[in-house]
């Protein structure tokens, strides 16, 4: 069982880090607040599906880089590949050969889209995706679902959080929110603000699922209205498909925007587009207006497109998307059944979403609880499994993996009977609850 004692530098990390890092780590899911205090503060190292803290503690990994390594960490044939590139030098004056070779089998990839643009990380490539609509629509507006959870840490969309401090108040009119779940809400906007909204950009789908005809629903609407589609396959992509959304609804967006589990875990992101979009960030549009699109230092980073490809090939020959949909399920159906068998079912609830199974924890009320999230969170940890709520199939976990993984859930199902029976998490939970990111108030 991992405890306090097991975790001497994990608190002296978390004593140190503060002071150095603003939020102690460089994004706010990773932070110390999203986790109960009996875990490991940062990690060492990781293999396939597990990773190790400062104090050697063993952990299976239920989040893998915030969905981003998809295959495993330090996943052979990938490390190798980027060993090559590395010996080759990283970043030149003009650009590597990598970027051509990339850019062919990019758009090879995404049906119905021309064009690539690479960038370090998801927000470079949502926002460039917002400017470039409004490049082409001469419109300044925005909308996006204001019932999903993140799509920048830029402005644009930040502004609309509950933590904007910092950001400028001229987006509370530019930037507009509808709800994911009604469309009809997005065709308000629509009449609301005529001709103003250059694009809507939303994630594809949620694990909740999305009723049949949706996407293309969604896309008729932003035409009409003569705005542009962005598909966000951030998360989706590489996971509800290869390549995703855009290939399992056969709904082709304007622009599409990738970047978590395309590169096992690199920093490599990217926009995608119909060619007469997208040309508008190209040089060679003689006497056209020029549009800054995305540019940067390390956008053509030679090693972190090496580990994009050999994903790419690793994900093309293995069925990748199959196995991670396996044991999503399988995931799925043993949770499922230590539940009725503990008759926890009101109080746990699953989303039974193959590609992403994700948990809700209610108290006693049957009200969703941070406390008692927080002490199941605890339970699992103390059992060696790193789970924040949900799983992140990736290409590592394998059948033994699922079976630990319910082992421990079903200990912690014991101990979160506990906390309903006498009504609180008190003497079970060590420290405070987990927070939610986007707060007003620390
Ligand atoms: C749907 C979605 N879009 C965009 C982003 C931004 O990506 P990044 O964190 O790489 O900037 C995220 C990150 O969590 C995301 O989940």
């Amino acid at each position: 069982m991992i405890n306090g004692d097991k975790l001497k530098k994990s608190a002296e990390y978390r004593k140190k880090v503060h002071s150095l890092i603003p939020g102690g780590a460089h994004t706010y899911s990773k932070g110390d607040d999203q986790f109960p205090e009996v875990s490991p503060a940062a990690i060492s190292r990781g293999k396939g599906a597990y990773i190790w803290d400062l104090d050697e503690n063993k952990y299976l990994d239920c989040s893998m880089g915030l969905t981003s390594v998809s295959l495993g960490h330090a996943y052979e044939p990938v490390v190798e590949a980027v060993k090559v590139e590395l010996d080759l030098g990283v970043n030149f004056q003009r650009p590597s050969y990598i970027e051509l070779e990339m850019a062919e089998k990019f758009v090879e990839l995404i049906p119905g889209h021309d064009m690539v643009k690479f960038s370090k990380n998801g927000s470079t490539a949502t926002t460039a995706a917002v400017k470039l609509a409004r490049a082409y629509t001469n419109r300044e507006k925005v909308a996006f679902p204001g019932d999903h959870p993140f799509y920048s840490y830029d402005d644009w969309f930040i502004r609309k959080t509950n933590c904007n401090k910092g950001t400028i108040s001229a987006f509370d009119e530019i930037s507009l929110t509808y709800d994911s779940t009604d469309l009809n809400s997005l065709e308000r906007l629509f009449t609301d603000h005529p001709n103003e909204i250059a694009c809507v950009i939303s994630e594809p789908e949620k694990a909740q699922g999305i009723p049949k005809d949706y996407l293309q629903n969604l896309v008729n609407i932003c035409h009409k209205h003569g705005a542009l589609y962005i598909m966000d396959e951030m998360i989706t992509g590489y996971k509800v498909d290869f390549p995703g959304s855009i290939s399992k609804h056969g709904v082709i967006p304007d622009l599409a925007t990738w970047g978590k589990g395309i590169a096992n875990g690199f920093s490599f992101c990217a926009l995608t587009g119909k060619k007469e979009v997208m040309n508008l960030g190209g040089i060679l549009n003689e006497g056209a207006e020029k549009v800054f699109l995305i540019s940067t230092t390390h956008g053509g980073e030679t090693h972190a497109i090496r580990a994009a490809l050999k994903t790419m090939e690793i994900f093309e020959k293995e069925n990748v998307v199959e196995h991670l949909h396996k044991m999503g399920q399988l995931l799925i159906d043993s949770t499922l059944k230590i539940l009725e068998n503990k008759n926890l079912n009101n109080f746990i609830d699953v989303v039974p979403c193959k590609w992403w199974p994700n948990f809700a924890f209610k108290d006693d009320q049957l009200n969703l609880s941070p406390e008692f999230r927080t002490l199941f969170l605890q339970e699992m940890i103390k059992r060696g499994v790193l789970f924040q709520g949900s799983f992140v199939p990736c290409f590592s976990h394998q059948e033994s993996d699922i079976q630990l993984f319910a082992n421990a859930f079903e200990q912690s199902c014991n101990v979160f009977t506990q906390a309903l029976e006498k009504k609180t998490v008190e003497g079970l939970l060590v420290g405070p609850a987990a927070k939610a990111v986007f707060r007003k108030y620390n």
